[in-house]
């Protein structure tokens, strides 16, 4: 399909697809590609986006063919009105819980009819617990919860009933890898089934130690380790603790410490902070207000918890948590 683009350099694409998306300029229908190594954004208004877009990186108008997004969400809105999203998992599709299991059950069919491989669909009521794991009813399809899903080429098997899993963290995955250097010794506080943790170490020969409390995602992980090896630089170990003890049991220090348990990782920043190299940069992720961004609670935490020099970078909004609240992530870097 042709729509009016911008091409830019590639390096910025992550940061200009962000501003079009925020300032609703951003064409989402349509898959950006590259070209000569360029990258082409298709957008809905040209002459907006270069406005919105000076100062950052030099732009060129451009008019192209894209190819279409298969399975976006909004295709189903427009088909059954009340069903706003769901997600796919490997060969699954998770929507999110609407009252009314009529309307779901239809939606669920819709979806299998636009993605013939998906195998399963189930409504996700809620999401609980310590191990942060979906409650979900089976809506369609086979009754298996266990599915193998690609992520920037590696492969994460998944039980999407017994481990956390958030196919929309592909793209933050792939930034802090982007971020991490060769040689650095990096822990992965709240693994999952991976995902930080085999980015970082496929971009970088680097050795990260993946915890978690769940022993279901401590199995998938290193599973996961194991399936993607031959694509991998770096070296891993995962092990099954409770992060607030860590520096009971490990010596090490880290160059760089991933808290993405966004519920509950402030609570852990005391253990980060025992556990960093000078310099180190911790990747906190909370659950913030869209609208003040207030920091208050994690300052005071460090305050209280964190006896060292550090600076806190601006947050960064990964994923949205609610109308209201968003999961943002907070650079503190050592200093
Ligand atoms: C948001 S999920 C992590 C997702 C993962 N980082 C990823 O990118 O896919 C939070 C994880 O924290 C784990 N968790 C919760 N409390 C914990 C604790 N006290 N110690 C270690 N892990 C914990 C849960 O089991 C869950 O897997």
């Amino acid at each position: 399909m042709n729509s009016p683009c911008i091409k830019i350099d590639k390096q910025y694409g992550e940061d200009v697809i962000k501003i079009l998306k925020e300032a609703h300029i951003l064409n989402s229908d349509l898959r950006p590609k590259i070209m000569n190594n360029k990258l082409l954004i298709p957008v809905i208004d040209e002459k907006k986006s270069l406005y919105t877009i000076k100062g950052i990186t030099d732009i060129e108008l451009c008019n192209d063919s894209f190819e279409e997004y298969k399975f976006k969400p909004r295709k189903l809105n427009r088909l059954i009105k009340g069903i706003s999203s769901y997600s796919i998992i490997g060969d699954i599709a998770i929507i999110n819980y609407k009252k009314d299991m009529e309307l779901l059950e239809k939606a669920a069919k819709e979806i299998v009819k636009i993605n013939p491989k998906i195998k399963s669909v189930y409504a996700k009521i809620d999401t609980e617990g310590e191990y942060r794991v979906p409650k979900l009813i089976l809506l369609y399809g086979e009754k298996r919860t266990i599915t193998k899903h690609k992520e920037n080429g590696l492969i994460f098997y998944v039980d999407i009933e017994k481990t956390y899993f958030n196919p929309k963290l592909g793209g933050e995955h792939n930034r802090i890898a982007n971020l991490t250097k060769d040689n650095e010794i990096v822990l992965d506080m709240f693994s999952g089934v991976g995902g930080f943790t085999l980015n970082i170490i496929k971009r970088n020969k680097a050795n990260v130690l993946g915890v978690d409390i769940n022993p279901h995602a401590i199995s998938l992980s290193s599973l996961n380790y194991i399936v993607n090896k031959k694509s991998l630089k770096g070296e891993a170990i995962f092990m099954r603790a409770n992060a607030l003890f860590l520096q009971d049991i490990i010596k090490n220090k880290f160059d760089r410490i991933i808290m993405n348990h966004p519920t509950g990782s402030i609570n852990f920043l005391n253990t980060a902070c025992k556990l960093v190299n000078d310099r180190a940069n911790i990747h906190l992720y909370a659950i913030l207000e869209n609208k003040n961004l207030k920091l208050d609670n994690i300052k005071n935490q460090l305050k209280i918890s964190c006896n060292k020099t550090y600076e806190i970078n601006e947050p960064r909004r990964v994923l949205e948590y609610s109308p209201k609240y968003s999961i943002y992530e907070i650079n503190i870097k050592l200093i």
